[in-house]
């Protein structure tokens, strides 16, 4: 058995990484779930998944020697992120990796909307010559407004002032202003004063048909809007109209409220057919390159995990993050339920070992806590079997 497994294509670079760090790969093209996956599984101590394998609690119950899932996406929705916890098997995905791509394509949309690239284009593939600047702007000297100032907006705003843009952002939290980006006190004043309106926050109850009826009434006349967030921030039944009548000169969406699971599925908008209105397949993300960095962002978090037994940025246990440990040292990795009394018999069966501690760890997340001991080099046998026997041991393993 190898390793790791991964599945569903996952990029080579995460292969090399891993082949790098001394660990032997397997590799399944399609995604796995239920029983296929749990016998694919056996003696597997690293699963490599994108969207299309379930792990869910029986899986996660018959996988004994999974010690950590790799989500070589964004999502987790497809790992039960409690029942693995519960289990002691740590996930990590990759949120960040795709941001570039998602902040090019927006400013690729944001001139194709002020040229009205589509509607020109699409006119001269069914045969009609349209010359005409009416309609059409530079870019240059305009207003982008971009709600929700995180890691794409941000790098939104600095693509777009080297195009000469003039940039504002509203954000709920205070945001360090990049170049000359001008923060704006309330979402209306955004609103009111941008050419462009470009959506970069999270789906949450507070963003949940954040650009409604209201908000697209209090948009500059023939401003345009583009989100590439979330489906469930923007109010389609209200966009169309206002689309429609031209107060709003043009959109483009990559997110919907309901979007098809595969590429089989038929799609159907409230926004099909508007003029200057791009649509896209939730590709804000997919690019090559974003694939390449979430290889080496997740491969990385797995050898940090495998190597060291740092969890940071895992999204379902306790983050700990852990120099390696000296050679001379022993470390336990130790999940546990997270009750009173564990370290104390931790320590009560390292010093029957006759070990010393030198370095301890603990963080608690819900249930459960991950506890790392560095201890001197004793015989390791009893040291094990006693630790396997505590009650409240969810999953341990001994590094050195
Ligand atoms: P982020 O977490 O770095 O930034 C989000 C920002 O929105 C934060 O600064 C936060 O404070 C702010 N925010 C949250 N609620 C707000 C509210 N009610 N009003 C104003 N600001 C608010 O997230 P990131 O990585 O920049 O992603 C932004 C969005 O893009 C997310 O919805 C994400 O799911 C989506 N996304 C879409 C992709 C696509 O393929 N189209 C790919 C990647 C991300």
């Amino acid at each position: 058995m190898p390793d790791v497994l991964l599945l569903e294509k996952i990029h080579q670079d995460a292969e090399t990484a891993l082949v790098e760090a001394g660990l032997t790969v397997g590799r399944i093209d399609g995604g796995l779930s239920g029983p296929d996956l749990t016998d694919a599984l056996a003696g597997v101590r690293v699963l490599g998944i994108r969207s299309k394998s379930a792990v869910t609690p029986d899986v996660l119950k018959a996988a004994s020697s999974l010690e950590a899932v790799g989500c070589f996406c964004i999502g987790t929705n497809q790992v039960d992120l409690n029942a693995a916890a519960a289990a002691g098997t740590v996930v990590f995905n990759s949120p960040f990796s795709n941001t570039r791509s998602v902040a090019e394509l927006t400013i690729a949309e944001i001139i194709a909307l002020q040229r009205r690239l589509l509607d020109r284009s699409m006119g001269l593939h069914a045969g009609h010559w349209s010359k005409s600047a009416t309609g059409a702007h530079e870019v240059r000297g305009r207003v982008l407004g971009i709600v929700g100032y995180g890691h794409i907006g941000s790098q939104v705003s600095v693509l777009a002032e080297a195009l000469g843009m003039r940039v504002r952002y509203y954000d709920i939290l205070p945001r360090m202003a990049l170049g000359n980006a001008h923060p704006c006190d309330s979402l209306q004043s955004l609103l009111a004063s941008a050419d462009v309106v470009s959506l970069h926050v999270p789906a949450t109850p507070a963003t949940h048909h954040m650009i409604d009826a209201a908000a697209i009434a209090s948009m500059k006349a023939g401003a345009v809007l583009i989100n590439n967030a979330r489906g469930t921030v923007v109010d389609l039944a209200a966009l169309r109209p206002a689309i429609e009548s031209g107060h709003i000169g043009g959109a483009a969406l990559d997110v919907f409220p309901e979007e098809p699971g595969t590429n089989d599925e038929a799609f159907d908008c409230p926004l099909a057919g508007c003029r200057n209105v791009i649509l896209t397949p939730h590709v804000g993300g997919s690019t090559e390159e974003a694939q390449a960095q979430i290889a080496a962002d997740v491969a990385t978090k797995l050898i940090r995990y495998l190597g060291t037994g740092t969890t940071s940025a895992a999204v379902n246990v306790p983050e700990v993050d852990l120099p390696g440990h000296r050679p001379e040292h022993v470390r336990i990795l130790h999940f546990h339920h997270n009750v009173p009394g564990v370290l104390s018999a931790l320590h009560a069966i390292i010093a029957d070992a006759g070990a010393n501690i030198h370095a301890e760890y603990l963080q608690s997340a819900g249930d459960v806590s991950y506890v790392i001991l560095d201890i001197d080099r004793v015989d390791v046998a009893s040291l094990s079997d006693r630790i396997a026997g505590m009650d409240e041991t969810i999953r341990f393993r001994l590094l050195g």
